[in-house]
């Protein structure tokens, strides 16, 4: 899969979107900011630029506790630790950040509580709480004049106050960053920061991890989805280049989720027909985060994981002769996951059940007979391959929880 740096960028903003419109580029604003800050930066040595733009980025990734977005939109966030600590976690647990991820648990935290924080991390949580502050007055129409003094009683590092001081002064910090300004930054700064393949596809994964961590019952649904398609795509001959692309399509097949309310996705009994309308929904709001960033065939095979061989499924209706080969295998692999897997309304399938299902749905022209027969004559090994891969995601779930509760109790990155 080849993803470079604007467009991990431009996935970020996008999904963001879908957790709350009021949230749409608020990471690359505040990005933006931060850097203009640590040009006039007297530590800016001790920095780096791209660790700045990446915490920036993604300094809300946590916020998907959407009660807390009303807050944190806010001028003078009093309460915002379950997003920062949730932010944290995410960063630490599936990204190369982890060594600065505190910077996003501090995001939100007075200067005077970060006494035994170390200079470093205390620099970048600091620039990042400013920069957000920034935007958020800005786009509510405080003049930069107004500014300073505002940001003055809310208890900031000393130094990094001072670049913004200098940064106004310069005219540097006038209107939110949109428009031309907001090109400009991605072609001169954005785009000259090399983000490898390897980081692209962390950041990938740790987005996908926010919607399925949401509850234990959907933690591995993409990880396992991923896990079944590469399978039925090796045992079915797919080539190397086509594997990429299935792959990738596995993992992000379910983004759209993010906009589907917990009520609906959590929800304990069966959906009712208004409820079920909206959770189809997902597929054309993972269709709108991807389709203007990710090549084609990816946007195809992600946004067709729940059409029917027979035109009876959605969102369009598609039928055998429009379903590619991978689309079909995504397909199958969605509900073996989905079967398999225990949901907030049933305990996981047995295989065998699993296995009596697909048959079935084989049986109706529903779904691929071919992909559905080699999970058949291989689910054993098939069994052993998602306990094998899937075991350290679990652990790092529950991991995220137990620490998740724990943090908060202990109130570590309290905002007053
Ligand atoms: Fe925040
Ligand atoms: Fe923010
Ligand atoms: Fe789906
Ligand atoms: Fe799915």
């Amino acid at each position: 899969m080849r993803i470079d740096s604007r467009q991990m960028i431009a996935l970020c903003n996008q999904f963001l979107k879908f957790y709350d419109s009021r949230l749409v580029e608020h990471g690359e604003r505040v990005a933006c900011i931060a850097c203009k800050l640590m040009a006039q930066f007297e530590h800016r040595e001790q920095l780096e630029l791209k660790n700045v733009v990446l915490l920036a980025l993604f300094h809300d990734i946590g916020a998907y506790k959407t009660e807390e977005i009303d807050r944190l939109l806010e001028f003078e966030t009093v309460d915002a630790e379950r997003h920062s600590i949730y932010g944290y976690l995410f960063l630490k647990n599936f990204t190369n950040l982890s060594a600065l991820a505190q910077a996003v648990l501090y995001h939100h935290t007075p200067n005077s509580r970060l006494e035994g924080v170390s200079p470093v991390i205390r620099y970048y949580a600091q620039l990042i709480r400013l920069a957000d502050r920034v935007d958020i007055a800005l786009e509510n129409k405080t003049s930069p004049e107004e500014l300073i003094p505002r940001l003055r009683r809310l208890d900031f590092e000393p130094s990094c106050l001072k670049a913004l001081e200098k940064a106004v002064s310069q005219g540097k910090v006038t209107a939110p960053v949109a428009g031309e300004e907001r090109e400009r930054w991605e072609q001169e700064v954005l785009s000259s920061i090399p983000v490898s393949q390897q980081e692209a596809l962390t950041y990938l994964k740790m987005m996908v991890h926010t919607i399925d961590f949401k509850s234990e019952a959907t933690a591995l649904h993409s990880t396992n989805t991923v896990i079944i398609s590469c399978f039925l795509g090796e045992k079915l001959g797919l080539t190397q280049p086509q594997m990429e692309s299935l792959s990738c399509a596995a993992l992000i097949h379910d983004l759209g989720k993010a906009q589907v309310p917990n009520s609906i996705l959590e929800c304990a009994g069966r959906l009712s027909e208004g409820q079920m309308a909206v959770m189809r929904r997902h597929v054309e709001y993972t269709y709108e985060i991807i389709k203007d960033i990710l090549p084609q065939d990816i946007v195809d095979i992600a946004t067709r994981h729940h059409e029917k061989l027979d035109g009876s499924g959605y969102p369009n209706g598609l039928k055998a002769a429009q379903l590619t080969q991978s689309d079909r295998i995504l397909a199958v692999a969605d509900i073996v996951s989905a079967l398999s897997s225990r949901r907030s309304y049933k305990d996981g399938y047995s295989w065998l059940r699993t296995l009596h299902i697909l048959e079935d749905m084989a049986n109706r022209g529903l779904i691929d007979r071919e992909a559905a027969g080699v999970i058949g004559e291989n689910y054993l090994e098939l069994q052993a391959v998602i306990e094998r891969q899937s075991k350290p995601i679990l652990r790092r779930y529950q991991a995220i929880r137990t620490q998740y509760e724990g943090m908060l109790t202990g109130g570590v990155c309290r905002t007053r």
